[in-house]
């Protein structure tokens, strides 16, 4: 075998072009081979020199690769040659959160078993060292919180809609042709992409896999102009929001996705664009907060490599693999359902424009014991329906649902658009 470390690239899109860029020069690795689904497209980079196949297994069964670089994302296949090359006795790299957020838990356990290690820094944060904070720098602690912002695309639909009045369409276009969206960019705009982020560092900060099918999801696409501007004039901006945090002593973990009120004085309120940020809250160090950006190729490209060169470092060493496997108990964290919750709430709702519609609204609320820290009234159009904007104080969640319920079957309400949750 060679001197070098060799590897072979599932995947040369986004991330994989930029990772094929970092290395190409690089006199300690080996591009082995690369993978693609389509060996005819126009690439980015010169593929002369490079063995490049579209069957993905030829590089889980080839015997001079050591490391599989997998930026291809999604599963399926890729996820059975991953399991084939772990098999095969190869390391692995990935960018891919949809595979550990759903597999983790089946993919670590075969690396031990073969003596190989997954390393995937990529898979949240984009370029920020966010995973090996938690797993190896923050190991002293005892984490109880961790939150923040780990969408790019949403960032910047959010930020572009705020900052430049942009379309929602067109500031997810921009977020595309940059190379931040998920191939089917739903994943971003409908929450399951931070879905597969919270549950991979909910499970590394609690020591136990989370099934993503229990984590409560809203996504940003019935956010408009409107609750963009509303919000701002209440003191807040809207932000695409992880979150993970063990529910008191009830043994619960409250973990989710969805936009949030943050308000403006709020550090996470002052991330714009592609970057992301997450807190931290660990028994000894206090709070970390841990910002940069969240997608895009040379970031994420950093986060791959620095995983490769981290790789190549340990390799060196006997029986490495095993330290590097995230320490994880194999009972699935217990995830407190939505209902469960407490938060405080924006509403917008639209109503006739009629005497007692703010008396009906106030009365549906204190029924259910929501109390309203605020309500304004936002113009009436040509029909006589009426905007209104609702601010709760902090209510469980089901209660909410109970007032929402009651004040939907009213029969000067016309539709209740959006609701949101506000970050206290
Ligand atoms: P992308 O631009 O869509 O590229 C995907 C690449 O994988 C393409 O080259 C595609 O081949 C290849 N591919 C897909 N399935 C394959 C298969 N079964 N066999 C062989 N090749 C296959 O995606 P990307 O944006 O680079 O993202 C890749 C991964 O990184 C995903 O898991 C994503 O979530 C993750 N990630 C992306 C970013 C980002 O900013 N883009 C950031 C962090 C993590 P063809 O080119 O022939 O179609
Ligand atoms: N589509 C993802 C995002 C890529 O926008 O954050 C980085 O994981």
């Amino acid at each position: 075998m060679s001197t070098k470390t060799t590897l072979g690239i599932l995947g040369l899109g986004t991330v994989g072009t930029g990772v094929v860029k970092l290395l190409r020069d690089n006199p300690q690795f080996e591009i082995r081979a690369i993978a693609v689904r389509d060996k005819n497209k126009q690439r980015e980079v010169d593929l002369a020199d490079f063995h490049v196949t579209d069957n993905a297994f030829e590089l889980a069964d080839d015997p001079n690769i050591e490391v599989i670089v997998e930026v291809a994302g999604g599963i399926g296949q890729v996820h059975e040659v991953v399991k084939r090359a772990i098999k095969n006795g190869k390391h692995i790299i990935t960018a891919n959160k949809e595979m550990i957020a759903k597999h983790g838990p089946e993919i670590f356990e075969a690396a031990n078993k073969h003596n190989v290690t997954v390393f995937f820094e990529a898979a949240v944060g984009g370029g920020i060292p966010l995973i090996s904070t938690m797993q190896r720098g923050l190991q002293a602690n005892r984490i109880s919180k961790v939150a923040g912002i780990v969408n790019g695309t949403t960032n910047y639909i959010l930020t572009m809609m705020e900052q430049e009045k942009k379309p929602f369409a067109e500031a997810l276009r921009e977020a595309q042709a940059k190379g931040y969206a998920e191939a089917d960019p739903t994943d971003d705009i409908e929450g399951n992409d931070v879905v597969y982020k919270i549950a991979i560092l909910a499970s590394l900060a609690f020591q136990s896999p989370v099934e993503v099918g229990k984590i409560y999801k809203q996504g940003i696409t019935q956010i408009s102009d409107l609750d963009i501007q509303l919000a701002n004039e209440f003191g807040y901006r809207i932000k695409m929001i992880g979150l993970a945090q063990p529910v008191g002593d009830t043994g619960k973990i409250d973990v989710r996705a969805h936009p949030m009120l943050v308000p403006l004085h709020h550090p996470l309120a002052g991330i714009e664009g592609v970057n992301n940020a997450i807190f931290i809250n660990g028994s000894a160090v206090g709070e970390v907060m841990l910002s940069g950006p969240g997608a895009g190729q040379f970031p994420t490209a950093s986060a791959v490599v620095g995983d490769i060169f981290n790789l190549a470092s340990a390799l060196k060493l006997p029986d490495f693999a095993r330290y590097f496997q995230p320490a994880m108990n194999s009972t699935t964290c217990d995830v407190c359902p939505i209902e469960e919750t407490t938060n405080a709430y924006y509403i917008r709702l639209e109503t006739l424009d009629v005497p007692g519609v703010i008396g009906h609204l106030g009365l549906a609320c204190g029924e259910h014991g929501v109390s309203l820290l605020g309500l304004v009234q936002k113009g009436v159009t040509d029909e006589g329906v009426a905007t209104i904007v609702l601010l709760t104080h902090q209510v469980k969640e089901s209660q909410l649902q109970a007032a929402l319920g009651d004040i939907r079957r009213q029969l000067t309400t016309k539709e209740i658009p959006v609701v949101l949750r506000v970050l206290r």
